[in-house]
């Protein structure tokens, strides 16, 4: 199954379970100025969770254009990405669980073909308000067995803390805002094989694997929120009027788990942009960490900046613009790690494989594909002038500390890394301490400065 397979297949199930379609939100929030981009489905209905009534009624669903900043950084494994598709179901105080998670199971068995053996699953352990959530429990049971599988806690079904298995726009309990939803979610992983925890040279190997172990095993395909809480002045929690249900699936995680890949670039929603990148590094994908890590990072961020472009952002050095400016810059200077360093253009040649590939979805983009094309070769060039610049200026320092490594940042766009390589293939440190202490420094003025 291809992406569009897997996208159009889940709004069909739901829809023949009376859910009504609503569009993607556009990536930058239309009437939210409390966040810089829509990072999940559930955001533009915020409201409606709360008890508004929505117009097409109590059961939505859709597929969300979503970008997570937070991840910029992790981008480079096999699995994370800033820019994502989120399929999403909805129940605006209508449907609860024992609807939600027997649907979510009967579409990854029956219509994406999931073995069930692959399929393991987490729910909220419960606190001193919240119980555990037996209710749930009882529900997986009955599932697998339907499937001659004794899910056994610990085995199949997993309990975690409100760490894990609470969902809310800021995270656990505790740091929800005033009058935010929330609550205790249950979340599905797909396992890829023991192997990937017990190989000679894991570093896990000697602890017990688990759903949210790091090893890779396992990929979260879905999560099913039960969004029924609120938080309240005096810090507690109160029921909402009606009880919620926010389900998330992130589109190319599913495609990596239906194709049995464990690699989300190597699916189709990756597979066109990394191909243009062979063509013009001349190097064929996993050839090794180094250029298949800057292959994953290009392929990501361009594919974000190009859905961010056609939603209307432009590079700037502030909010949304400046996330595509640190987007872009981070995609040019992993190019060096392909030896296409000095190539400024080459990124323009990515925006047509990403409009093609969304050219049913969003055919906006493929309609402003030039100017996109154009808005990407203009920032690289730019950038690249200015990256020649600041690696002169680099050449001039005897030694880098934190400090200065924060000023080229700052000043010429050199991300952490970069600065630390150069001054690594001279063979200095940078402390790196220092640097997140300026860097901190700046995040705090720039938080007073936009209050
Ligand atoms: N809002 C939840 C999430 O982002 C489920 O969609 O995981």
């Amino acid at each position: 199954m291809t992406a569009n397979d897997i996208r159009s297949s889940y709004i069909s199930f739901f829809q023949n379970h009376g859910h009504a379609v609503i569009p993607s939100a556009p990536l930058v929030p239309e009437n939210d100025p409390t966040t810089l981009f829509n990072s999940a489905g559930m955001q533009p209905l915020i409201p409606y969770l709360l008890g508004q009534a929505h117009p097409l009624g109590k059961r939505l669903v859709n597929s969300q254009k979503s970008f997570r900043s937070q991840d910029i950084e992790e981008v480079g494994d096999n699995r994370h990405q800033t820019f994502f598709e989120m399929l999403g179901n909805w129940s605006l105080g209508d449907y609860f669980k024992k609807e939600q998670l027997p649907w979510v199971f009967e579409f990854f068995t029956k219509y994406l073909g999931l073995d069930p053996k692959h399929l393991f699953v987490t729910v909220f352990e419960g606190n001193d308000t919240v119980p555990k959530d037996e209710e749930s429990i009882a529900i997986w049971k009955e599932l697998f067995s339907s499937e001659g599988i004794d899910a056994k806690i610990g085995e199949r079904i997993f309990t975690y803390p409100a760490r894990k298995n609470w969902w809310s726009r800021s995270g656990e309990p505790d740091h929800m805002a005033l009058g935010e939803p929330g609550g205790p979610d249950s979340e599905v992983f797909y396992d890829f094989g023991e192997e990937l925890h017990l190989h000679e040279h894991s570093p896990w190997a000697q602890e017990p694997c688990h759903p949210n172990c790091d090893c890779g095993r396992f990929l979260e395909i879905g999560n099913s929120v039960f969004m029924q809480y609120k938080k309240t002045e005096n810090g507690s929690l109160v029921e909402l009027p009606q009880k919620n249900v926010d389900f998330g699936g992130g589109l190319e995680r599913l495609n990596a788990a239906v194709n049995n890949i464990r690699d989300v670039f190597q699916t189709d929603s990756f597979s066109s942009i990394v191909h243009e990148l062979e063509e013009t590094a001349r190097t064929e994908y996993g050839t090794d960490a180094k250029s298949t890590r800057a292959m994953r990072i290009i392929a990501d961020h361009m594919r974000a900046s190009v859905m961010m472009i056609a939603d209307g952002v432009l590079p700037s050095n502030k909010t949304q613009g400046y996330v595509l400016r640190r987007l872009i810059r981070r995609a040019l200077l992993y190019g060096r790690d392909l030896g296409v360093w000095g190539n400024w253009e080459y990124l323009g040649g990515l925006v047509a494989p990403v409009a093609r590939m969304y050219a049913d979805v969003y055919p906006t983009v493929q309609k402003q594909q030039d100017m996109i094309e154009d808005v990407v070769k203009d920032e690289a060039k730019r950038f690249g002038k200015s990256v020649e610049k600041g690696l002169r200026e680099i050449e001039k320092l005897p030694a880098v500390d934190g400090k200065q490594a924060f000023i080229l940042y700052e000043t010429y766009g050199f991300p952490w890394e970069l600065t630390e390589e150069i001054a690594r293939g001279r063979g200095q440190d940078v402390n790196r301490h220092q640097f997140e202490e300026e860097f901190k420094k700046h995040q705090e003025l720039s938080r007073t400065a936009a209050a």
